[in-house]
């Protein structure tokens, strides 16, 4: 790979694990790629559950009944701490977006090293905050499973099925 811009389109979402465990020196490697992430003032509210028991797995699951997903060897758990978050003057609290950079650097370091990753915030959170015990202020964010991407895989291109520059991109006004 000789370009970042590689990396990203590298990256797709995988749905389909291979019955491997992740090396816990690779673990470490993507969860260093997370926590050296910027968040805004340096606040980082920035929790990481790492789940690999399939007792906790199993129950994980159900709030997030998929079958591909319950067969992740291992599910990270990102939560927000809302007391620790930077709020803007009007208000506004950053802790969802510290957490997605996070997450965005933990998918692009997994991918650069074969690992394969899928975001998943369409999970029952009341359920998630009760089997992890989170207190109040610390919020489920979003689950990512992570493992080997088995050789069956639905879309791998959906990069390619991005809005075009025109689109999104604005000069001058919107
Ligand atoms: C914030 C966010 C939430 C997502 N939640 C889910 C989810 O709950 N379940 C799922 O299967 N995919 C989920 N995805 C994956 C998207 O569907 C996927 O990223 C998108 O279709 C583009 O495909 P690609 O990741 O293969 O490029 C989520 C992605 C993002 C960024």
């Amino acid at each position: 790979m000789e370009r970042f811009l590689d990396l990203v389109k590298q990256r797709y979402s995988v749905r389909s694990f291979l019955d491997k465990p992740v090396p816990d020196d690779q673990l470490q490697y993507i969860l260093e790629c997370g926590r050296l992430a910027p968040s805004a003032a340096n606040f980082q509210p920035l929790h990481v559950i790492v789940v690999r028991q399939p007792g906790l797995k199993e129950k994980l699951a159900a709030t997030y009944p998929r079958d591909w997903f319950k067969l992740a060897p291992l599910i990270l758990v990102f939560c927000g701490d809302h007391h620790q978050g930077w709020k803007r003057a009007d208000g506004k609290d950053h802790t969802d977006i510290d957490l997605a950079i996070m997450i965005d650097h933990i998918t692009l370091g997994a991918a650069e090293i074969g690992l394969g990753t899928c975001w998943v915030c369409n999970f029952d959170a009341a359920m998630c905050r009760q089997i992890l015990e989170l207190p109040g202020h610390i919020e489920p964010i979003a689950y990512l499973p992570v493992g080997y991407p088995s050789a069956v895989q639905g879309d791998t291109t959906r990069h390619l099925k991005r809005k075009s520059m025109d689109e999104i991109i604005h000069d001058e006004n919107f």
